[in-house]
């Protein structure tokens, strides 16, 4: 039994591992084909992050979904270039709307060269996804442009805040499954496609990928307090800093409002404040830690994982079946 990867999957068969490897190697081998310029500034600037590297969750997602058909058939490695150069793109966009410093271990593009930049190689990136794209057809190209547009409406959604007594979890959630669950779904569903399975089994990778987003997302909320730089490659408590109330923030708000405990309603206060001046921000770190609401925002990761576990019930009994059910507990039981 070989681990693979940082979710530490077990693949317990020789075969899916000898797959994966492959198709995961062909895959970094496409990313960097993909950054290529000739312009040596572009070459340096859409490499930089490629070159950081990334847990390449979701063209791990691609292999595993394609195990249902043929791995090895010519779309799959190229539809999982195409997912990974996407998130590569928001990342670098992502990082300018969050002022974030600090990505994958490295300096962010904005912080190494400045917004401009990391705006323009970020659309470099969507540019070169959509050239791979068109390779693919026009099926592949109208399935990522769909996605494309939630993720881009969740995130201006997240921006947006809710309207008008609209439940602010509700309104969350549905952030996530546009700016995370979008994207996690086509790679299932790529996976799958490509790969010549059968229509229902590309309806369930896709359902499970969906759910697999949210679960990511609402662990990575969890993690953007309760993880360490090193282990993340980003600084702790962006979201904080930024203003964006996540799942721990708005279970927080929830509790202080209906129970009144006075050192809730003092921390909700504290972050609702502004926290951009870096002691009120390490102490509204340090308190929310501590508090109840982090571990029940978690609880929730661990439903949504449990949920798209549920929704693999459906697929024939195999290797790539376990492995993906394991998958659904790594992204959620995860350090970075
Ligand atoms: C970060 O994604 C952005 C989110 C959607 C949470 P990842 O956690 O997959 O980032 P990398 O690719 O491993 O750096
Ligand atoms: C951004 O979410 C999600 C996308 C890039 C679409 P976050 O802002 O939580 O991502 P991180 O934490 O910076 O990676
Ligand atoms: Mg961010
Ligand atoms: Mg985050």
């Amino acid at each position: 039994m070989t681990v693979v990867g940082p979710f530490g999957l077990s693949m317990r068969d020789q075969a899916l591992e000898a797959d994966v490897q492959t198709g995961l190697a062909a895959v970094e081998a496409g990313l960097l084909d993909a950054t290529k310029s000739e312009v040596p500034f572009i070459n340096e600037a859409a490499q930089h992050l490629v070159r950081a590297g990334g847990k390449r969750f979701r063209p791990l997602l691609v292999m595993l979904a394609a195990q249902f058909g043929d791995p090895y058939a010519p779309g799959v490695v190229p539809s999982a270039v195409v997912v990974e150069l996407t998130h590569l793109a928001t990342l670098y966009h992502d990082d300018v709307m969050d002022e974030a410093e600090v990505r994958r271990g490295v300096d962010s593009a904005n912080a190494r060269w400045d917004n401009s930049v990391a705006v323009l190689t970020g659309d470099f990136l969507f540019s070169r996804a959509s050239q791979i794209l068109a390779e693919l057809g026009p099926e592949a190209v109208r399935i990522q442009a769909e996605a494309f547009e939630r993720l881009v409406t969740g995130q201006i959604l997240e921006t947006a805040g809710p309207r008008d007594g609209r439940d602010p979890v509700a309104h969350y959630l549905d952030v996530l499954a546009g700016k995370a669950g979008s994207l996690v779904a086509v790679s299932g569903r790529f996976g799958a496609l490509m790969s010549g399975a059968d229509e229902h089994i590309v309806d369930v990778l896709t359902q499970f990928g969906e759910r697999l987003g949210v679960a990511f997302q609402l662990a990575d909320d969890v993690l953007d307090i309760a993880s360490e730089s090193h282990e993340s490659g980003k600084t702790p408590g962006t979201d904080l800093r930024e203003g964006i109330p996540t799942l721990p923030v708005l279970l927080l708000r929830a509790r202080a409002e209906k129970l009144g405990d006075p050192d809730d309603v003092e921390l909700a206060r504290l972050l609702s404040s502004d926290l951009s001046d870096d002691a009120r921000h390490a102490e509204a770190l340090r308190r929310l830690r501590a508090h109840p609401a982090l571990e029940a925002a978690m609880a929730e990761a661990v439903r949504y994982a449990k949920e798209a576990r549920e929704t693999l019930v459906p697929l024939p009994e195999c290797w790539a079946k376990s492995a993906l059910a394991e998958l659904c507990d790594a992204v959620v039981h995860r350090a970075g």
